[in-house]
């Protein structure tokens, strides 16, 4: 078993045990951290660079319980006779390339650590065949010291592109429509729409899990023109609507509405109005039983007027998105006919 470290959008802890368990065989957990996983599994690093819901994955060489600071660890390392095997193990395993370089981290932000620690270690880790270069190195060794005592000596597998280099403006992060999209019990059966599919985040993601039929609306022609092209050839249909009126789709028609509506901060809407005639019509085009996920900064607007129409709030999370405070709220439709709302 290889003990691994991942980190994910914080907020969403008590979810990702269950989700960690249905992508990969054999989990162990180890400590759940607040954005972060520390587990054993016998999948191999492949699977594991592929989970999607994940921001970046590590494998882990060593461990330390409430260490003193990062020196203290980088000194344990150098002293530890048995290190020098599990990272030319690690090497090996990734076959990442040829230079590397460490980094120090302590509670989320890079810091310093002892020169002579590092140059040591270094001199270690080159007797791999492996070159210092500390400007654009094939392979990071990570010492992060997290505030919950525990310490981690790891090697990074996965390093996505910056964000605000490949991201449209308001564009989700794939993290958040992956969580959004397991949040709603993916079944290969689903139906699915996103009423304010953007710039397709969600559709995409959710185009990835087996599914009967993905559908995405947008009221801006432009958006929608750009995703038909970016999705030819995924069998997605999409089309120009104010998804506040879906006429062009039956009642109680739709396992699931997977969406990131309009937060009414950068749009002129009034969001009661706007929220109230949105549910309404998810509702309506809901099968009963149905599961809607919405993330949303109206976090209490949405859990009053879901009170209000009587649709369910099974699961809520509060996160932070671009440094916003935000919800995930996965609600149902009530199985009863008897939706009377006032
Ligand atoms: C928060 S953004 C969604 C971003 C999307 N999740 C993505 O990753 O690109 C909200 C979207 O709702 C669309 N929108 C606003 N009002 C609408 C309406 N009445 N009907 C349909 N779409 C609408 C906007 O054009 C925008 O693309």
């Amino acid at each position: 078993m290889g003990m691994y470290f991942s980190t994910f959008i914080s907020g969403i802890q008590e979810f990702i045990p269950g989700v960690l368990r249905k992508n990969i065989r054999d989990v162990k957990i180890t400590r759940l951290l607040d954005g972060a996983i520390l587990y054993q599994t016998s999948a191999n690093i492949e699977s594991i660079k592929n989970i999607r819901f994940f921001n970046n994955s590590f494998e882990v060489i060593k461990t330390f319980e409430d260490p003193r600071d990062i020196d203290d660890m980088i000194k344990e390392c150098i002293e530890d006779r048995s290190i020098g095997n599990e990272i030319s193990a690690t090497i090996g395993k990734s076959n990442q390339g040829k230079t590397f370089r460490i980094i120090t981290s302590k509670e989320n932000r890079l810091i310093s650590a002892d020169k002579k620690f590092i140059d040591k270690l270094e001199s270690k880790i080159m007797r791999n065949g492996v070159q210092v270069d500390r400007s654009g190195p094939d392979i990071e060794f990570w010492f992060l010291q997290r505030r919950e005592n525990i310490g981690i000596f790891m090697m990074r597998l996965t390093k996505h592109r910056a964000y605000e280099k490949v991201l449209q403006k308001g564009e989700l992060r794939p993290e958040i429509s992956s969580i959004m999209c397991l949040l709603s019990e993916p079944g290969r059966a689903d139906i699915v729409i996103d009423p304010f599919c953007g710039y397709g985040s969600i559709i995409i993601e959710r185009s990835k899990i087996p599914h009967h039929k993905i559908i995405g609306i947008d009221s801006d022609r432009k958006k929608i023109f750009d995703l038909k092209r970016k999705t030819k050839g995924k069998g997605i249909e999409i089309y120009p609507s104010n998804s506040l009126d879906l006429s062009r789709i039956k009642s109680d028609s739709i396992d699931k509405i997977i969406t990131d509506p309009p937060w009414g901060i950068y749009e002129k809407i009034n969001s009661k109005e706007f929220y109230e005639r949105m549910l309404k019509e998810f509702l309506r085009v809901l099968r009963p039983g149905g599961i809607c996920v919405i993330l949303t900064s109206q976090k209490e607007l949405t859990p009053e007027l879901a009170k209000k129409l009587k649709i369910k709030i099974e699961g809520r999370f509060d996160i932070l998105v671009s440094g916003k405070k935000a919800a995930l709220f996965k609600m149902r439709k009530p199985q009863t006919k008897d939706l009377r709302v006032n």
